[in-house]
């Protein structure tokens, strides 16, 4: 009889581990997750910032049991989904030793906009890669890297490095184009396009099946040189221009897009003081409200893809972050088409590092109470030859990846490259340190995971 029992006990928890609602990290859930996730033609799609579709349909978001009613995904505590005790006396979901990737709640209970609990991302144990565990959580998360063609300190570069393209499409499943689809690389005279760069990424990701983020439209930085002699209505002209004939040429092909990048500024990179509109070429022609309008002509023009506007030391208590809230809020107010906030999370010389975990909750719920998404955009913490130490990089490593969890509208994590040796850090003069000791990414120079690897790993099944 004892026998029978186990047997049985056994054969439901097979079950659970074939068919389970979102825990699973086996391949059938992943493959429902990537066939779900897709972009469809009307713009909706998993990963969305109301949280309510899930990557297998069945469950919702705000951590109650899914519609089967089956209780996997509960954090509480109470009976598991066959409701029996497990071999060591419990009936939690997450305490046993079966190798199952249960789900859990990464929630910390907070309240968001409406009142409700936002119990934040339900996580699985177990997942072998980091996109393996963004896509068992409920919500799933999308799990990101940039990729490099063109430039950084080494060659040969992201893109032409076998093991970094190999490491980046077990570990990820969305792209950003380090530089390749910039204004300077894209558009370098007035009129004449070149995407040789950006298609080569794009369509390696696509072959991969991975999403892509357009980075990025409207942006002071690696801008042509042409654009500074146009007046008003010739800048207006030329950037609706160059929104059309980009984002026509990736109509289809992308995820969402960094519609405008750094539009505020600060009297230092940290983002404490003299927060202002940055004093660019369309804030000059176009007026402060020229934000509202390239949300609005991009809107307008692909409303399949999501749209971003993203940006630097915002994660701190600080001037930055008061004034870019005030400026978002602004824009929800209006009705300016915007479906969420990149925190880019560059933490550590030159950019700010007065960053914790609760600075970062904190920001990112304020912005995802006004109905939007959030997301960790470029995210690399430069230890600058010992400024930080590695117990800190490792502790913030987890504590701001913890806080994208614990907020159901996080919506995506995106480390900005793939191995120490190739990061933009490590040959950016306000980032040198004296030239040494930048290491801040996730992987070493042959591809090995780092501490930092497993310290984002655990938060990301809210451990
Ligand atoms: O422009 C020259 C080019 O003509 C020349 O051939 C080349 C030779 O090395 O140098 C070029 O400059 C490069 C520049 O991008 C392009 O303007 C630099 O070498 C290169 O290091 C530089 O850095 C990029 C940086 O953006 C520029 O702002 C980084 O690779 C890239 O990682 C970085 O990415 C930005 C995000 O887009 C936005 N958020 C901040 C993030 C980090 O700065």
């Amino acid at each position: 009889m004892k026998f029978l029992m186990i047997l049985i006990f056994i054969l439901s928890l097979s079950l659970v581990a074939c068919g389970g609602d979102g825990g699973g990290s086996d391949e059938e859930t992943n493959s429902e997750s990537d066939a779900d996730s897709d972009s469809d033609s009307d713009g909706d799609s998993d990963g969305d910032s109301d949280g309510d579709s899930d990557t297998d349909g069945d469950s919702d978001s705000d951590g109650d049991s899914d519609s089967d009613g089956d209780s996997d995904g509960d954090s509480d505590g109470d009976s598991d989904t066959d409701g029996d005790s497990d071999s060591d006396g419990d009936s939690d979901s997450d305490g046993d030793s079966d190798g199952d990737t249960d789900t859990e709640t990464g929630g910390d209970g907070d309240t968001d906009a409406d009142g409700d609990s936002d119990t934040g991302h339900k996580t699985c144990d177990n997942p072998a890669t980091l996109k393996e565990a963004g896509e068992c959580m409920e919500p799933p998360m999308l799990i990101g890297a940039a990729i490099g063609k063109l430039w950084g300190p080494i060659d040969p570069k992201c893109y032409g490095e076998s093991r970094c393209l190999n490491t980046a499409s077990a570990e990820h499943n969305y792209v950003t184009c380090e530089n390749e689809m910039k204004w300077q690389v894209i558009e370098p005279n007035r009129g004449q396009f070149d995407f040789t760069e950006a298609d080569a990424i794009v369509n390696w990701a696509i072959g991969e099946k991975m999403k892509v983020k357009g980075h990025t439209l409207v942006w002071h930085s690696q801008m042509s040189e042409w654009m500074n002699a146009l007046n008003a209505d010739e800048t207006r002209a030329a950037v609706e221009n160059h929104i059309v004939k980009v984002m026509d040429h990736y109509k289809g092909k992308l995820y969402s897009w960094d519609v405008v990048n750094e539009a505020v500024e600060t009297s230092t990179n940290t983002g404490d003081s003299g927060a202002k509109m940055r004093n660019t070429v369309f804030y000059q022609r176009l007026g402060k409200n020229y934000i509202d309008e390239m949300f609005q002509f991009a809107h307008d023009h692909d409303p399949s893809v999501k749209l971003y506007y993203n940006d630097y030391s915002i994660d701190a208590d600080n001037e930055k972050f008061a004034f870019v809230y005030d400026m978002i809020k602004g824009m929800v107010d209006r009705g300016v088409p915007i479906d969420g906030v990149g925190f880019q999370m560059h933490i550590g010389p030159p950019n700010n590092y007065k960053v914790t975990g609760e600075t970062v909750s904190k920001n990112m719920r304020k912005l995802t109470d006004l109905g939007l998404e959030v997301l960790i955009s470029e995210m690399d913490i430069n230890m600058c030859g010992g400024q930080i130490s590695q117990d800190t990089q490792l502790e913030l490593y987890h504590d701001v990846v913890e806080a994208c969890v614990k907020n159901s509208s996080c919506s995506a994590i995106t480390f900005w490259g793939i191995d120490d040796p190739r990061s933009w850090l490590n040959n950016f003069d306000e980032a040198q340190c004296g030239g040494s000791g930048a290491e801040p990414l996730l992987f070493d120079g042959n591809f090995g995971k780092k501490e930092t690897y497993k310290r984002v790993m655990a938060a990301l099944t809210g451990k």
